[in-house]
């Protein structure tokens, strides 16, 4: 394996606010990766916050005929090309192999399409038909099914594996029988820029490649499952090659491993929630990977399926069958057979014990609104959050309320589960636990346009040098996404005999998306999350680290400014009987 280059794209003698690099390594015989280093991106979709930034890897693999798969994302454009042609004149290749569509991988097919015309685009059915969106020009294309082969010569025969929604509907998996290198596109990768480009270090990378796994495929388990099963019937699996972060060859059957496990769990889980939706529709996709993020924080297990997909009428009824919520997404004015056929079977096999959530996207202001839901709701089905309609372009705040719209379906269908949980404490220990008692605070946040807020008593100062303190956060809260590792917020402290007022505010329960501060004195702290004007202290904070503690997160964080608006006053102290609740 040879390192090729390494090229950055800041001018020389200053730094770069975003770091972009490149780096070319020959991975195999004949084989070429090129890796566009994005070192500082910190997020991926709002809700997806990365700490290590992230990588697009595009690979050339040059046998009698020459393929590239993939390319970048378009703010490499510039560097990307460079790269490319120093590597090969683009009008050499033959095949542009496509893995998926989403941007990050597919930015510069444009612009490879007017360097190369005749080169011959390689995807899936539904990758084919969403690049025609993308291009605007005729293109040569073959689309490949399952198990289908392109031989590049000098042995070099690619076989497709088809592995739908990992993590987009039109995903294909492509193994070179010469190299055994599997390329995965978003499947086992991760967000993890480094310049090794391998997995040689576990431990520096397991972490992210399970949050990648639980953001991204998680809630895609069973599709998982079903591509690995593919993967299986392949000859040795020697490398792969994904899209994102390094590429697994020292632990490939440990971290395919625990892909498979964790997609077993998943596929066990307790309890389950299917969401339902046409990704062929605007923003539908992120609407339902929020929604997502919303549930899973609540411990729930999500399935999604695209409707717009092939979809399995029996594996629908059977799925729907065994989810105790469901959530649907579509555009009203909806009139594709197929999509209908596979809507009804939803309706159809739904029950009155489950919960329903609906949001729809596009659609005109005179489109009848309710039909759907109204449906749901006369098979009996209890209506998780109120229907999300999606008329313009979503905002951060689009994104934060169907986080929390999904948080709340989460909650509602494990409340009798939660209920139990809290009565099984022996009623010793609950009292005696009841006695740790604590302050009474309202945690502030803003990041962009997105603002929360929660009261909070288990906050506990735990450190002199640096100055700093740990707040334990429920996983489910509102607040928990915004407040990441690097995410700055305000500790307002209540005062004895004035928190009433404030404390009521805060425990209302807000529906998604709600303005928690509407009413409340509040004016911007520096790092711009609100002070309450009636708090009798505020404390400046960053998050530096967070322990998973089963239902929270404790939250450490450090201190760097502060003020106390009333010295002669004492903190609110809240005084509990029992240990099972706040
Ligand atoms: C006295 C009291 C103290 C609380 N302390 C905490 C806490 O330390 N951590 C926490 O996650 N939730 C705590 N809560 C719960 C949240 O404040 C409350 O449920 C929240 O505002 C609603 O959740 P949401 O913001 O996710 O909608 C406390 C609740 C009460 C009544």
């Amino acid at each position: 394996m040879v390192l090729l280059t390494d090229k950055n794209q800041g001018q020389e003698g200053t730094t770069p606010v975003k770091r972009l690099t490149i780096q070319t390594v020959e991975i195999d015989q004949d084989t070429t990766a090129i890796r566009s280093l994005d070192w500082n991106r910190d997020r991926f979709d709002i809700e997806f916050g990365l700490q290590n930034g992230t990588t697009y890897n595009s690979f050339l693999i040059c046998g009698e005929q020459t393929a590239l798969v993939d390319t970048s994302h378009e703010k490499f454009r510039q560097l990307y090309f460079d790269t490319l042609t120093g590597l090969i004149n683009p009008q050499d290749i033959d095949y542009l192999i496509i893995s998926h569509t989403e941007p990050d991988h597919s930015g510069l097919v444009k612009d490879l399409l007017q360097k190369a015309p005749d080169i011959t685009v390689v995807g899936s059915k539904v990758a084919i038909q969403f690049l025609e969106d993308l291009v605007h020009q005729p293109f040569k294309r073959r689309i490949v099914k399952n198990g289908d082969r392109l031989d590049l010569g000098n042995g070099h025969e690619f076989e497709f594996v088809i592995a739908p929604n990992l993590h987009w509907p039109d995903t294909i998996f492509s193994f070179d029988h010469k190299t055994q290198i599997l390329y995965t596109c978003d499947a086992f990768g991760m967000h993890y820029c480094t310049d090794s480009t391998f997995d040689d270090d576990l431990s520096a990378i397991e972490k992210d490649f399970q949050y990648y796994y639980e953001c991204l495929m998680g809630p895609n388990a069973r599709s998982v499952l079903s591509a690995m099963k593919r993967m299986a019937e392949l000859k040795t699996i020697k490398m792969i090659a994904t899209g994102h972060g390094p590429l697994l060859y020292h632990n490939l059957q440990e971290l395919t491993g625990r892909y498979l496990n964790w997609s077993q769990n998943q596929t066990k889980a307790e309890t389950t929630v299917g969401i339902f939706y046409v990704s062929e529709y605007g923003y539908s996709d992120r609407l339902a990977q929020s929604i997502t993020n919303g549930i899973v924080k609540t411990g729930v297990a999500v399935e999604v399926v695209d409707l717009s997909g092939t979809v399995d009428l029996q594996e629908l009824r059977e799925l729907v069958g065994r989810c105790k919520g469901l959530v649907v997404g579509m555009n009203p004015i909806s009139s594709n057979t197929s999509i209908q056929t596979a809507l009804s079977t939803v309706l159809g096999s739904a029950t009155e014990k489950q919960a329903i959530g609906i949001f729809e996207t596009g659609g005109g202001d005179d489109e009848p609104t309710y039909p759907l839901l109204n449906k749901f709701r006369s098979a009996g089905l209890t209506v998780a959050f109120p229907v999300i309609e999606i008329r313009e372009t979503p905002t951060e705040n689009t994104y934060k309320k169907c986080e929390e719209a999904g948080t709340d379906l989460g909650q509602l269908v494990t409340k009798e589960k939660s209920i139990k949980a809290m009565k099984s404490l022996s009623a010793d220990l609950d009292k005696a636990l009841g006695r740790i008692s604590g302050g009474l605070y309202i945690i502030t946040a803003k990041k962009g346009d997105v603002s929360s807020a929660m009261l909070a008593s288990w906050v506990s100062q735990a450190s002199f040098k640096p100055l700093g303190f740990s707040i334990a956060v429920a996983k489910d809260r509102a607040i928990e996404s915004l407040m990441q590792v690097g995410d700055r917020f305000v500790l307002n402290v209540l005062e004895e005999g004035n928190y009433q007022a404030l404390m009521k505010h805060f425990l209302k329960r807000f529906s998604p998306g709600a303005d928690r501060f509407e009413g409340v004195k509040t004016q911007p702290a520096e790092n711009g999350a609100p002070i309450l004007g009636d708090a009798l202290a505020y404390m400046e904070c960053e998050v530096v680290s967070r322990m998973d503690c089963g239902d929270h997160w404790a939250v450490y964080s450090t201190v760097y400014a502060g003020r106390v608006s009333k010295p002669e006053s004492l903190t609110a102290v809240h005084h509990r009987k029992v240990g099972n609740h706040y």
